[in-house]
């Protein structure tokens, strides 16, 4: 009887194998037409315009392949047809990426109305968990949405920025010596790959402030926090095309590179951590405030700056990290060096890539204007440069404050080049919806965005094109951290980015160091950017000269 069972099951095993893989394959079949099917079917979407002009399936496939491919075209019929409407018509645009398949791209004027809602409402949060998967990109979800982030950001970044700007510029002069006056050969030239090279002085210095002092000068958890940082985002866009029956069988592979940097930077955070905790717990015990270390200047430093830094205890984000994760109503999972370790990973995938991609098309776009306009611009950044450092105070916070054509620069070039097609992403939580002001309702689930690259290079908006001195010609003089539905590149309303005064700095404080140092050689076209999907990274094997400048 049993020997018969067993032969019967060694029968039926080729069948159940055959019928395993082609259920796992209509299913997954299943999960990759799901938005199509949809958005082409479900009432909650019959309203909306599309971008391929008819709703279907087929209509929906074809979108989705031109986002895919040809980003840059769709998005620009995104935005014709949605001033063409000229009334405040949603577009349903396939996003294959994103977590629902598609997005929902709301008109200008209707942008301010969504990203002030309540975020039990309209949720920046729920975007942020469904688009970063963060059960295998990190550690879970409470490492990436949480307020802490925000608040340590806008204490550390902002409140005290100007008493940092010291230590940032002095690990940047070092970062420059390293990556590019080391390059400089005998011709007085150095050909540098500006990608890679703003990369590495970015993330230095910055690391100065944000991981602070000893672990900014450790090479491997240097390498490992920018490892991170390079493939959280893209890991977490694979995984979208993987249902979700299968993905605690396939993420954790597809993932095992994270979890390797992040077990990798905790082998040499931990202890360091550790450490800190020790003297908060202390500090708690005899009810004082804790006197954690700080990171000081190395090679310069007097009483004088010992005791700026010690104004405040602490003054890396990594220490404000471990007082909040104490402070935390739920400070006992908060409180443990491994989480404080991942959130370190995720605060700096935040600001690094960012940072990153804004200095690189920054430098592209001056070394490629016209000629005379390029010689001429160079010639007054670097004259503004020299009045305002005359005044006694060059590289600190109130300098850079001052670089009002730097900033008109900077603020051009990131307009017109956005990160990304799209920009204030956020869930539509509302049970039952959200109904806008002028009766377009969008359902509960739906993705709002904006197609903010169409809306930032629409020439009715910024007529003649790029004009790195617009904001210095604008009677308003906007600056490059003033945000508005014209300049979206820092969010709007309550998620807007905490970071833009330190980018603000940090990116001033590259370029001037770069102009005084070097004459920068003008190319005859600008480096084409690299599109992934509906990214658009300045990251391809371009190589810039810089010549070194006798003064
Ligand atoms: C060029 C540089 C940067 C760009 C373009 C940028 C862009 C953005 C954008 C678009 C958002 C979402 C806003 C929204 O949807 O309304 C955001 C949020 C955020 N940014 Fe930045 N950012 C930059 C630099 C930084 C830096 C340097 C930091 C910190 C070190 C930072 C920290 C944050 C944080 C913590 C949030 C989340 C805010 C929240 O969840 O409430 N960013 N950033």
């Amino acid at each position: 009887m049993e020997v018969g069972f067993t032969d019967g099951l060694r029968a039926l095993l080729p069948r159940i194998i055959l019928y395993t893989i082609l259920g796992t394959l209509v299913a997954w079949l299943y999960h990759l037409m799901r938005p199509a099917l949809e958005a082409a079917l479900s009432r909650d979407y019959r309203n909306f315009s599309w971008v391929s002009g008819e709703r279907g399936v087929g209509s929906f496939l074809k979108s989705t392949w031109d986002v895919a491919f040809k980003s840059k075209e769709l998005f620009a019929e995104v935005h014709s047809k949605i001033l063409g409407a000229n009334h405040d018509n949603i577009h349903l645009v396939p996003i294959p990426h994103c977590s629902t398949g598609f997005m929902l791209m709301v008109p200008k004027q209707l942008l301010n109305e969504y990203v002030r809602q309540p975020e039990n409402d309209i949720s920046l949060k729920r975007y942020t968990l469904q688009a970063l998967v963060p059960d295998y990109t990190t550690l879970g979800g409470h490492i990436v949405a949480h307020p802490v982030y925000r608040s340590v950001v806008h204490k550390e970044l902002y409140q005290k920025l100007a008493d940092k700007m010291g230590m940032v510029n002095e690990e940047m002069t070092a970062a420059l010596d390293d990556a590019v006056a080391s390059k400089v050969g005998v011709n007085g030239e150095a050909k540098i790959n500006m990608w890679d090279t703003s990369n590495r002085i970015l993330s230095r210095s910055a690391n100065r402030i944000i991981s602070g002092y000893p672990l900014c000068d450790n090479q491997e958890y240097g390498d490992v926090t920018a490892q991170y940082a390079a493939t959280f985002f893209a890991s977490a866009l694979y995984a979208r095309f993987i249902p979700p029956f299968l993905r605690p069988l396939l993420l954790p592979l597809l993932c095992r590179p994270l979890m390797r940097c992040i077990k990798t930077a905790a082998k040499h955070a931990t202890p360091i951590i550790k450490e800190r905790m020790v003297i908060i717990d202390a500090a708690e015990q005899k009810g004082i405030e804790p006197e954690l270390p700080v990171s000081t200047k190395k090679s310069t430093s007097t009483i004088e700056d010992i005791q700026v830094d010690r104004k405040y205890f602490q003054n890396d984000m990594l220490s404000a990290i471990i007082v909040a994760a104490k402070k935390d109503n739920n400070s006992e999972a908060e409180y443990d060096p491994m989480v404080i370790v991942a959130r370190m990973m995720v605060l700096n995938f935040v600001q690094s890539y960012t940072n990153l991609v804004t200095m690189t098309n920054l430098v592209f776009d001056l070394i490629s204007l016209p000629e005379g306009d390029f010689e001429t611009m160079v010639a007054d950044l670097r004259a503004e440069i020299k009045r305002e450092m005359d005044k006694g105070d060059g590289f600190s916070h109130n300098f850079f404050q001052r670089l009002d054509l730097m900033d008109s620069l900077i603020r051009e070039s990131m307009r017109y080049n956005p990160i990304g097609e799209t920009g204030l992403e956020r869930a539509v939580e509302k049970k039952g919806g959200f109904t806008f002001s002028n009766g377009v309702h969008v359902p509960q689930g739906a993705l709002l965005a904006a197609p903010i690259k169409a809306y930032q290079r629409d020439e009715a908006a910024y007529p003649g094109g790029f004009n790195p001195r617009r904001s210095i010609e604008n009677p308003e003089h906007p600056k490059m951290t003033d945000i508005s539905p014209d300049f979206l590149n820092f969010g709007l309303g309550r998620g807007a980015c905490p970071g833009r005064f330190f980018t603000s700095n940090l990116i001033k404080l590259t370029l001037t160091h770069l102009l005084l140092d070097y004459d920068f050689v003008r190319l005859e076209k600008r480096p084409e950017n690299v599109r992934k999907v509906t990214l658009d990274e300045p990251c391809g094997r371009h190589f810039i000269t810089l010549k070194k400048r006798d003064v």
